[in-house]
Formats: structure tokens, C-alpha cells, sequence
């Protein structure tokens, strides 16, 4: 399977890493990799026969410096275009509009290369027309990883309840802001649990989409799209975050309870409701388990009843197993 990888950050480098690490195993599954390029922002390392991954990410992390491999300014849609590949990984960064996000994977899916990506942009603000470009040129567009890093959801409703409807989803999706509540629980002030967030790496220097609730929404609206066939847009959500929690803290305090980020989608008279707000749960609900980095979802079933998955988020190792997991699927 030739693959051509987009963005080398955090994520991508974890991913080269993981192939070569489970190379072994890949292979038994028929999961035979080789990555004929891999670009960032600034240019495109390529080779036709594959390239050697750890020696890209050591080249990487030197600014390139002597890799004959890479060319500066040939960017990854000139790569999608020219190099011969079945699957292009996107792991570019998240923005409001998409891109550069959308326009690589659109090019990938019309080039009728599948596509696995890590990246929320795109899908929040196309999720049905890439879903249509990629059963058009009838390939896969696979996101496990876009929703809570390696937390098991489309994988796990793709296979296991095939048969039965889903009602609500109820989540915890973000990982910073349930650190800060934990953080404020145990006594700190926003302002300290905040950076305290920042030093440990859960929160970026920039955290306005953690804090204001806006990450988890975007990831509402993936959810929603995906298993309610819906066609939401992040104005759909009603979002509350978490700057102004602290009289909730306190009321958790006195009643024994809990404060967590929950999302929500539902279906009100044939509406599907979305939200994202701070919300009081009791010491017995399976949510109150889920602290500091861990997330956690909650599906409602008409027939399997109350279905409760949890991941504890530690790395960016786990978002790139998610995405090498759903690289397996497509070789099936
Ligand atoms: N970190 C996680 O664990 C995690 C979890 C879930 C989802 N995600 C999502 O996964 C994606 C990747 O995350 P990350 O932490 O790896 O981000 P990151 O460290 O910021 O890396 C982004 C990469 O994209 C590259 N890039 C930016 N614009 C590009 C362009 N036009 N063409 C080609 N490459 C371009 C950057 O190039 P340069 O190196 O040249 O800057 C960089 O290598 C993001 O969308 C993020 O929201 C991440």
C-alpha cells in the first residue's frame, strides 16, 4: 500500500514511528506500507521505492538540512497530483475554514487516493460533500482520530450495532478542559488550573477553542453528521464553556457532585439538538470516573440500551494509532 503522508508534526512524526515499530505486525495483517512522500508547510520529501521514516523525522527535526529527498516549495498537492500512492494521510492543522486541510483532501479523493485524517477542519465545514467526492470516486474517507484521538467511536458503531438505532450521545471530548475542572475541584482557581493546563501540555498558548467549549463543539458536529446523517454547522451548537464555572464548582462541592464538559446531541421532535455546557453529575454516573485527561462517551441504543466507552489521552501516540488503525481497515 503506497501511501502519501501530509503533515509532520506532532501526530505525523508519532505515525512514522508507529509503522516502523509495527511493521512486523502490519505486514501479517496485509497492511504492507510503503510512504512515498510525506510534506509539510514548506516542501515535500518524496521517493518512489519508499522512504526510510526515521530518517525523515531525524532530517526533519534538522530543518532538512542535506535530505536530497526533499524539495523545498513542491507542496502536497503537487505531491497528490504527480506521486503514485492508494492513500493519503492528512494530519494538517485545524482551522476555522479548513484548509489547507480540505483542498488536500479533496484533491486526494478526486486523484481516487482514500484518505485518513486526523483533522477536524475539514469535516466541520464539508463533511457531506467529502463524503459524497469520496463514494463518487469510490474511495474512503476515514476519522476516527478527528473525534477524541483513539476514544473507539465510528469504529465501534461501524461494526457492533450495525442493527440497532442510535438515540443520544452524551461525551466528554475534551481533554484540557476536563483537566481544569478536575484542577478547580481540587481547590485551584480558573486562572491557575488554566496554566497549570498550559505547563503540562494539555492546554496550547493559544486556548480560547478549549476553554470557550468551541473544540468539543466542532466535534459535536462531526458526531452529529456522521451517526445522525445530519448536515450540522458549528452554529447548530449551542455552546456554553467553561470561563465562569467556578459557582458550579462550589455547588458541586456542597452536593457531594461532579462538574463536567458534556456534549450532547439528541433528538427533539425530529430536530436534532446539539450542546456543549458545563453540567452537574452525581458521584455514581459513569462520567464522574472520567478525570483529567480521559475521555468519554455515552450512546444510547434502542436495543443495546446504555453503551459507555472511556480512553485515558496521554500522547499524540494515540491519535497516530488511531489513524494507523484506520489505515488497517482500508487495507481489508
Ligand atoms: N496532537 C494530537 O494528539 C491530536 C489529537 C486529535 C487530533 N489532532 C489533530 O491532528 C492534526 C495534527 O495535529 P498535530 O498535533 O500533529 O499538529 P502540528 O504538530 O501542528 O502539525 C501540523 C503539521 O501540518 C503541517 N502543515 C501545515 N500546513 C501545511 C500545508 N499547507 N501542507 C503540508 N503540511 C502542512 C505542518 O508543517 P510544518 O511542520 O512545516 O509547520 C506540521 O508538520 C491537527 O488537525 C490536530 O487538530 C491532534
Amino acid at each position: 500500500m503506497k501511501i502519501q503522508l501530509v503533515g509532520l508534526g506532532n501526530v505525523g512524526k508519532e505515525l512514522c514511528e508507529l509503522i516502523e515499530e509495527k511493521r512486523e505486525l502490519l505486514n501479517s495483517l496485509g497492511t504492507n506500507i510503503v510512504v512515498v512522500s510525506i510534506s509539510d508547510s514548506k516542501g515535500t520529501a518524496v521517493a518512489q521505492n519508499g522512504l526510510k521514516l526515521k530518517e525523515v523525522v531525524n532530517y526533519k527535526r534538522l530543518g532538512w538540512q542535506g535530505f536530497r529527498n526533499y524539495k523545498s516549495g513542491y507542496g502536497a498537492l503537487d505531491a497528490i497530483r504527480d506521486v503514485e500512492s492508494d492513500v493519503v494521510i492528512e494530519l494538517t492543522s485545524s482551522t476555522p475554514n479548513g484548509e489547507p486541510g480540505l483542498s488536500i483532501i479533496e484533491a486526494a479523493l478526486k486523484k481516487r487516493k482514500h484518505v485518513v485524517t486526523s483533522n477536524k477542519g475539514p469535516l466541520v465545514v464539508a463533511y457531506k460533500n467529502l463524503i459524497k467526492l469520496a463514494e463518487k470516486n469510490n474511495v474512503k474517507l476515514l476519522y476516527e482520530a478527528t473525534v477524541a484521538a483513539h476514544l473507539p467511536v465510528f469504529c465501534m458503531l461501524d461494526s457492533c450495532f450495525k442493527a440497532d438505532k442510535l438515540l443520544t450521545v452524551q461525551a466528554i471530548l475534551n481533554a484540557t478542559t476536563n483537566f481544569i475542572i478536575g484542577e478547580m475541584e481540587a481547590g485551584k482557581s480558573f486562572q491557575k488550573a488554566l496554566n497549570e493546563a498550559i505547563g503540562a501540555g494539555w492546554a496550547e498558548a493559544n486556548y480560547s477553542d478549549d476553554v470557550d467549549g468551541i473544540d468539543a463543539a466542532r466535534k459535536v458536529v462531526i458526531l452529529a453528521n456522521a451517526l445522525f446523517e445530519a448536515d450540522a454547522k458549528l452554529e447548530d451548537v449551542k455552546i456554553e464553556g467553561i470561563r465562569n464555572v467556578g459557582p458550579m464548582i462550589e455547588e458541586a462541592r456542597v452536593s457531594n457532585r461532579k462538574v463536567k464538559l458534556i456534549c450532547e446531541i439528541l433528538k427533539e421532535k425530529g430536530r436534532l439538538k446539539m450542546s456543549v455546557a458545563p453540567k452537574l453529575v452525581s458521584l455514581d454516573d459513569s462520567f464522574a470516573t472520567v478525570n483529567h485527561g480521559n475521555m468519554a462517551a455515552k450512546f444510547r441504543f434502542e436495543t443495546s440500551k446504555e453503551v459507555f466507552v472511556t480512553a485515558h489521552f496521554t500522547s499524540p501516540k494515540q491519535t497516530a494509532y488511531a489513524v494507523l488503525n484506520d489505515l488497517t481497515k482500508i487495507a481489508l
